[in-house]
């Protein structure tokens, strides 16, 4: 039997994971998205050129693997079209390979309205999210009144439900301060056409990833986002609305946890975070600026400057410990080339005293003094190195002491963005 393989972020995203699955989908029969929307953003180079996926999984430039978008997705049908439409133009045909489940809540445009309404409110205690709508339409799938996408094919029923929302949501919108109001004939219609659109790709993907599994397939589980934005394990309340961990592919694609054999988890070699919320090692400097400009620190889908820090040992070794790993993959070790010396944050300290357990007060992990272990830099370039043998040993001896700190192996190690700019170690499935 092949191993089933889930890979998760393990920081606040951005880690790299489209590359990642990217480069290990062809090993697979499906890459499968679990939770999440397009405040995603996963880059993946092919051939030297930049794509960036938003939800559809980051297997689709492998014919042959099938994609699979699960019930724990919300989905903004516009969103989720163009994306289709962008690939088309490149000649990538998805017709046939990519699959969307039936049971996917709908990203309606007042999801879009509330957040833009409930971020202003909150001022400086805003969490900065994407502005997709993602938090409110979770919102309303907890509270069970959201609408799906089986629901797109009930006209009737969907301009009812719609209708139902709009008298509610209008009154939300009024009382926040916000001049928006619902069209309920322009969403009908327009989701009348995307239903339309959407239909050939529509399956109970629960139904067809237990199928392909029974058959004996094997399946990727793609996470977005990451542990520390995980809605129930993050540093809430900065945080996302969904399950990014390794537990929400069972729940998000309708498995048993059984199915999951294998656990990757996905680090830059330092670490970053768009939005606010706490930042332990955060850098504010030059140091910063330069890890930055080298990463290319902007965000995959809001063009925002990604915030940069030094590598956080004990959040790390937190989503280690969430996710059961059986290998790291380290990405952008190449932007620390230019270092003399590279801070590795071992441990926190608050109020004087060494903190034992990752703190689940966002308001501790704000105060937290970070105590960092001075490590040698190598100062030469790893852009694109492809064997263990060529890294410095600086570079390597970095890594090592990353690894035995998660005492979790390494399973590859990323030097550029391209797929063959990758170190492969352990044997991954
Ligand atoms: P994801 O959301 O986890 O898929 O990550 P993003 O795509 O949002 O951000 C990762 C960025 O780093 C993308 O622009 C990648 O092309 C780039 N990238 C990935 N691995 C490497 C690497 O090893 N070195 C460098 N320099 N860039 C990388
Ligand atoms: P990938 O999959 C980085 C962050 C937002 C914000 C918080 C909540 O590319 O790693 P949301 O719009 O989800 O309600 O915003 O979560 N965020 C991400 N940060 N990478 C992502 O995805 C993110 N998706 C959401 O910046 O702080
Ligand atoms: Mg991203």
């Amino acid at each position: 039997m092949k191993s089933n393989t889930a890979i998760v972020g393990l920081q606040w995203g951005d880690e790299g994971k489209g590359k990642i699955v990217d480069i290990l989908a062809e090993r697979f029969d499906c890459v499968a998205r679990y939770q999440g929307g397009h405040n995603a953003g996963h880059t993946v180079s092919v051939n030297g050129r930049r794509h960036v996926l938003h939800v559809v999984p980051s297997g689709i430039f492998h014919p042959g693997v099938t994609c699979i978008v699960g019930g724990g997705v919300v989905l903004d049908p516009a969103a989720f079209l163009k994306e289709i439409d962008g690939l088309h133009e490149l000649g990538i045909k998805v017709d046939g390979q990519l699959f969307v489940s039936n049971r996917c809540h709908l990203i309606l445009p007042y999801h879009r309205a509330l957040e833009t309404a409930i971020e202003s409110l909150l001022g400086d205690k805003k969490i900065g999210t994407t502005s997709r709508g993602i938090g409110p339409a979770y919102e309303d799938k907890a509270a069970r009144r959201g609408l799906r996408v089986c629901d797109l094919f009930d006209p009737p029923t969907f301009r009812e439900k719609v209708q139902s929302q709009a008298a509610w949501k209008n009154r939300l919108l009024q009382s926040m301060g916000s001049s928006e109001t619902i069209d309920v004939d322009g969403i009908c219609d327009a989701y009348a056409g995307y239903g339309e659109r959407l239909k050939p790709f529509v399956v109970d993907a629960s139904l067809l990833v237990n199928t392909l599994i029974r058959n004996g397939k094997s399946i990727l589980f793609e996470g977005a986002q990451a542990t520390l934005l995980d809605v129930d394990h993050g540093t809430f309340p900065f945080v996302t609305s969904s399950s990014a961990s390794a537990g929400g592919a069972a729940t998000g694609l309708g498995i048993s946890p059984k199915h999951i054999h294998t656990v990757i988890g996905i680090l830059k070699a330092y670490i970053t975070r768009v939005g606010t919320g706490p930042f332990p090692t955060e850098l504010h400097g030059a140091e910063g600026e330069t890890i930055r400009e080298r990463g290319r620190e902007f965000g995959s889908t809001t063009g925002r400057p990604r915030r940069c820090g030094w590598f956080d040992g004990p959040a790390a070794r937190y989503s280690a410990m969430i996710n059961a790993l059986d290998a790291v993959v380290v990405t952008k070790i190449d932007v620390l080339d230019s270092f003399a010396e590279i801070p590795f944050c071992t441990g926190y300290k608050y109020k004087g005293a060494m903190l034992d357990e990752f703190p689940a007060d966002a308001a501790v992990l704000g105060q937290v003094e970070p105590v960092y272990k001075m490590l040698p830099g190598w100062n030469t370039s790893t852009a694109g190195v492809k064997e263990w043998r060529d890294m410095p040993a600086k570079a390597q001896d970095y890594l090592k002491f990353l690894s035995d700190y998660l005492d979790v192996p390494l399973g590859m190690v990323s030097t550029g963005p391209g797929r063959d700019e990758t170190i492969h170690l352990k044997e991954l499935p």
